[in-house]
């Protein structure tokens, strides 16, 4: 009997032991998959605004640059600016709550926009007014703890978070009194921009795809990044007390809040298909537009909410203006290219309660119009700004990076026109938020400041 026990014991052991292993073996690969640093929608509220250190502390005396360059760009001001702030409290917050297929979006906005509070599970967070590290944004420490993603493709704040002592960086060399320092390729890869640059919404719709326009583009093959144009190197300390290096990577981030960096983005060639024309006869112009500038497509990420347009107009020696519209090219879905008068984004009404919501006017700018965009529908097939009710696309007719699009414009002179010199020019115009939608939910102006990408002018002579 004992004998047998001890057998027993013997073989209990063994068993006690490859379950160890197992579990040790277990516990590694759980860990490898992200454990306890879970990403995405399940890292809600697994940690502490105290885990990460602020950006006053890692700005005010040592990274001192840096901190003054993010403080400038929109990093900064993720969750305080104007329109996220009105976005976010007067739309998608509502929205959330009397639909539970978008129900997420009330934590999920931050998870991108104020990421430190969707971690430490403060949703909604208080109020930019109300001062708390919600209002920290894009803070360093959340990108310098960031060690990698999940799955295969980067989006929806699916990186994952390792708060510490440690920062993460793209040097060895280097010391710091302040914190340890470890190398990271990621942070030097798209991937770790794509994480918040790419976004799915409740759908299943791609509503923000950066880094997928710049992998399928030309500046992928040639390795150029994100951070080769929204964070150039220069000759620099990285810390006040630290080394000068020849290639140190400023946190510019520069974007549509910045004119120029919109300015030029697409250069413009105009001409005629002939010289000298007589009034009551038709004459050709053709533009050229080449997006020399973007590495994604143009525009990009806030889709939704941007529009890009060319107004032409010829001036004849009187000084009388005629407008020219664009020449239908017959592409299904043109219709949302063309400026119109139509009225779109009704469902604003579900988050403000309004279910009659008529809608405000689509375009806002001059009817005949081309416009670059992509339009997005709500389940109900009509056009919407609120990206996380989008359940289609529409045509895709935004600008590739280094693509170039021909336009046409033909012109029949009215028996009326002065003769002598007929000029006609074509600009470019951005918007960041389309105008109707600005005014109706109080936007402060410049989100609708109309600014200039190009222009271009052509001359023909008007024969008497
Ligand atoms: C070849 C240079 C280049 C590369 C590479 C590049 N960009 Fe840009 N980016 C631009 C230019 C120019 C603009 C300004 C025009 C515009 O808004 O699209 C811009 C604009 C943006 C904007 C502002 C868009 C808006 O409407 O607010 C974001 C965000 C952005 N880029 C992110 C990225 C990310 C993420 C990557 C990498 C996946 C990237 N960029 C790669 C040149 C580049
Ligand atoms: C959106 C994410 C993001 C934010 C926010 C951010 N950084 Fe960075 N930072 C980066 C990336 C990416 C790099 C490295 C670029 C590379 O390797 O391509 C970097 C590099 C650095 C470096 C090393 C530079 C060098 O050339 O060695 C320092 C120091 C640094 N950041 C400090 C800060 C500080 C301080 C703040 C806040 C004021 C901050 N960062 C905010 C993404 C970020
Ligand atoms: C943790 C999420 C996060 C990561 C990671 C991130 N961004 Fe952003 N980024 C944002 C958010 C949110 C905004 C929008 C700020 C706003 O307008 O509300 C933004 C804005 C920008 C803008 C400014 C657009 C404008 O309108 O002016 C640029 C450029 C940009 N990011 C580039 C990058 C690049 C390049 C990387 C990678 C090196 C990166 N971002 C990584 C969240 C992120
Ligand atoms: C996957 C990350 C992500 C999520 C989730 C996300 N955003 Fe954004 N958001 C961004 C980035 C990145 C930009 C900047 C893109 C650009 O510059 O065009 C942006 C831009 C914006 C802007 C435009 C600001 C401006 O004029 O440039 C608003 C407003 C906004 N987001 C609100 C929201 C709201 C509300 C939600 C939730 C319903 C949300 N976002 C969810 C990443 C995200």
């Amino acid at each position: 009997m004992t004998g047998n026990r001890k057998k027993k014991g013997a073989f209990g052991w063994l068993i006690t032991a490859i379950t160890f292993a197992a579990f040790i073996v277990f516990m590694c690969a759980y860990s490898f998959a992200g454990f306890p640093h879970p990403s995405g929608d399940n890292a809600k509220g697994t940690k502490n605004y105290e885990d990460y250190d602020t950006p006053s502390y890692c700005g005010k005396s040592c990274h001192t640059d840096f901190y003054r360059q993010w403080q400038q760009a929109m990093m900064s001001q993720a969750y305080t600016h104007h329109w996220d702030e009105i976005e976010y409290f007067k739309l998608a917050v509502p929205h959330a709550e009397r639909d539970e297929k978008v129900a997420g979006v009330k934590a999920g906005c931050n998870g991108c926009h104020a990421p430190i509070a969707f971690l430490a599970g403060d949703v909604p967070p208080p109020r930019p007014e109300e001062g708390s590290r919600a209002n920290e944004s894009v803070s360093c420490d959340l990108c310098h703890t960031i060690v990698g993603f999940e799955g295969d493709t980067p989006f929806n704040y699916n990186w994952i978070s390792d708060p510490g002592d440690k920062k993460y960086g793209p040097r060895t060399t280097g010391e710091s009194p302040a914190h340890k320092m470890a190398k990271s390729d990621f942070l030097n890869t798209t991937e770790f921009c794509g994480t918040c640059h790419n976004e799915k919404s409740p759908y299943d719709i791609w509503v923000k795809s950066t880094q997928l326009e710049w992998k399928e583009g030309p500046y992928a093959e040639e390795d150029i990044r994100c951070q080769d144009c929204h964070m150039t190197t220069t000759k620099m300390r990285t810390a006040s007390m630290g080394n000068e290096y020849d290639d140190a990577w400023l946190h510019l981030f520069h974007g549509a809040h910045d004119p120029g960096k919109i300015k030029g983005v697409v250069e413009l060639r105009l001409y005629s298909d002939i010289e000298e024309v007589v009034p009551g006869e038709p004459v050709k112009f053709t533009l050229v537009l080449f997006n020399q500038k973007t590495g994604h497509k143009f525009p990009t990420g806030s889709v939704e909410d941007r529009i890009v347009w060319v107004h032409v107009e010829a001036k004849d020696n009187n000084g009388k203006v005629y407008h020219l519209p664009v020449d239908k090219k017959g592409f299904e879905g043109e219709e949302y290219t063309i400026g119109s008068d139509e009225l779109a984004y009704q469902d604003m009404g579900i988050a403000l309660d309004e279910p009659d919501f008529k809608g405000v006017q689509r375009d806002g700018i001059p009817v005949g119009d081309r416009i670059f965009r992509m339009p997005y529908f709500d389940p109900q097939g009509r056009m919407t700004i609120q990206q996380w009710n989008t359940a289609s696309l529409g045509v895709d007719y935004r600008f590739g990076p280094r693509e170039t699009k021909l336009e046409t414009y033909t012109f029949t002179l009215p028996y009326e026109i002065a003769p002598g010199e007929l000029i006609v020019t074509a600009t470019m115009n951005y918007q960041k938020l389309v105008k109707p939608v600005a005014d109706f939910l109080e936007v402060p102006e410049e989100e609708a400041e109309i600014v200039v990408v190009n222009t271009k002018a052509d001359t023909v002579n008007v024969l008497p």
